[in-house]
């Protein structure tokens, strides 16, 4: 069987927390999009492992798989996998030969790019690790992929081919001076040698067939999303988006196994329990008070990968029914409860105002979006309580209030909740239900 976790919001709701809570009862852990612009936390026995491409489930010993719908920097790849060895574990990361690469140009593109969007308010505020330049090379089939690193004489002629617009791109039309970033034999010998590695350590497969063995197999697959449907390059709030699919229908085409796998499966909802948000662009629930300094320095809300501080705001429920529809839920899981207790008075944004209009999901224009203005919803807030008891007493522990707050959510998204998050550590986790049992 299969379970996807998907991120609800904005991206960082603890997916990674997640896969490692469920991820015992997993054969094989899979990533389906997205690259190192991802951070996913694990904390096993007060040790924390922050992960961007090695999927989390090797932090408990499981095949990691990167599918073709990633997008793969071997430099970090290749540095994540020995900083973990250097901490005594063994990752076993499979790569899809179909997977795309990003070579030093992207990243260099992606920083221009940016700089030169502010003047239009068009940043995205991106992780600068040069993942949309390299989608953008990927549908415009120019691509280099992991396949063609094992050949020199194509990533040769791949290289030859792309370089030299890029170079003229980053020279002619953004005016800077390039240097080995745009250089074909530099790269050449570089990414030449990122494929021996890769050889002389089998990482390469079919992704598909690979996968495909463990699902004919009656095998446990465990689909990895980052990031988080709002943004999705589709259903997310385009262009402050990421440019891949997070979203559960991501999860078939971003390894290839079928729609039918996946949807048979469980698609599990992570929640945070307040909205963070690294990038730019609106943000109808955000807080600019006390309470959203009092949730930052809380939630530890400083982004995994960049270190920026995340922007805070309430429970945005329209974009939570939004990523219901999107996704499919089968179940949510809510993270950071903890965080929040200790605040008097919660809000949430039950639904937005817009034109005059009451809206219950998200409107399809990012424009549109930025207009809403959220009908707030009080709750009553829950006192700090010894969260190590509550776990051990089951979700009837959970403070009244609390549990008013998560049986909301859950009824307006129609899906059970099978966790709930009280704390970074894998023991810090309330479970109802596992759907890999
Ligand atoms: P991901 O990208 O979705 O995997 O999430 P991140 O790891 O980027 O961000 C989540 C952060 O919150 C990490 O520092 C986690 O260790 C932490 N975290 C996850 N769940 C909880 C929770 O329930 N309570 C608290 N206090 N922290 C949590
Ligand atoms: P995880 O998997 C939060 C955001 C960036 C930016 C936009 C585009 O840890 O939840 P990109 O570098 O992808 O081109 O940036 O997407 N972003 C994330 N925000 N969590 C992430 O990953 C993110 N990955 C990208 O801040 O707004
Ligand atoms: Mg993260």
């Amino acid at each position: 069987m299969t379970v996807t976790i998907v991120g609800s919001q904005l991206g960082d709701e603890g997916k990674g927390r997640v896969v490692d809570l469920y991820g015992d009862a997993a054969d094989v852990v899979v990533r389906y999009q997205g690259g190192d612009n991802a951070g996913h936390t694990v904390v096993e026995d007060g040790t924390e492992y922050k992960l961007s491409l090695v999927p989390s489930g090797v932090i408990r010993g499981k095949v990691g798989v990167l599918g073709n719908g990633c997008v793969v920097n071997p430099e970090t790849l290749f540095s994540e996998i020995d900083a973990l060895r250097e901490r005594g574990l063994e990752p076993d990361v499979r790569l899809a030969r179909r997977a795309h690469v990003i070579l030093p140009y992207h990243r260099v593109l992606d920083g221009i790019e940016e700089d030169v969007k502010k003047d239009d308010d068009l940043a995205a505020g991106t992780t600068g690790r040069g993942i949309g330049p390299t989608y953008e090379d990927k549908a415009g089939r120019r691509g280099i992929r992991v396949g063609d690193l094992l050949d020199p004489d194509v990533l040769r002629d791949r290289l030859e081919y792309v370089v030299p617009q890029k170079r003229a791109l980053a020279e002619d039309v953004f005016g800077i001076e390039t240097g080995e970033e745009f250089d074909v034999d530099a790269l050449y010998e570089q990414y030449k040698a990122f494929g021996e590695r890769m050889k002389d350590e089998d990482m390469t497969v079919n992704a598909g067939d690979f996968l495909g063995k463990y699902n004919d197999g009656g095998k446990n697959i465990m689909f990895e999303g980052a990031q988080g449907t709002s943004i999705d390059i589709d259903h997310g709030i385009y262009p402050y988006v990421t440019s891949s699919n997070p979203t559960a229908g991501g999860a078939a085409t971003g390894t290839g196994l079928g729609p039918g796998v996946v949807g048979q499966g469980e698609v599990v909802g992570i929640v945070k329990a307040y909205l963070s948000r690294v990038g730019t662009g609106p943000l109808p629930t955000e807080l600019h008070d006390e309470t959203a300094e009092y949730i930052r320095e809380e939630g530890g809300e400083f982004g995994t990968v960049t270190g920026r501080p995340r922007r805070i705001g309430w429970l945005d429920m329209p974009m939570l029914r939004h990523a219901a529809r999107a996704n499919g839920f089968t179940g949510i899981a809510v993270n950071h409860l903890d965080v929040l207790a200790g605040i008097d008075e919660l809000k949430v944004g039950h639904s937005y105002e817009l034109d005059g209009e009451e809206l219950f999901t998200m409107p399809s224009t990012t424009e549109r979006w930025g207009r809403c203005e959220p009908n707030l919803k009080s709750f009553e807030g829950w006192p700090e309580v010894d969260w190590s008891e509550v776990v051990e007493q089951g979700y009837d522990a959970i403070p009244d209030n609390a549990r008013a707050y998560l049986d909301y959510i859950s009824d307006e998204l129609d899906a059970p909740v099978y966790a709930v998050g009280v704390g970074p550590g894998r023991e810090e986790t309330i479970v109802l239900t596992n759907p890999m049992e």
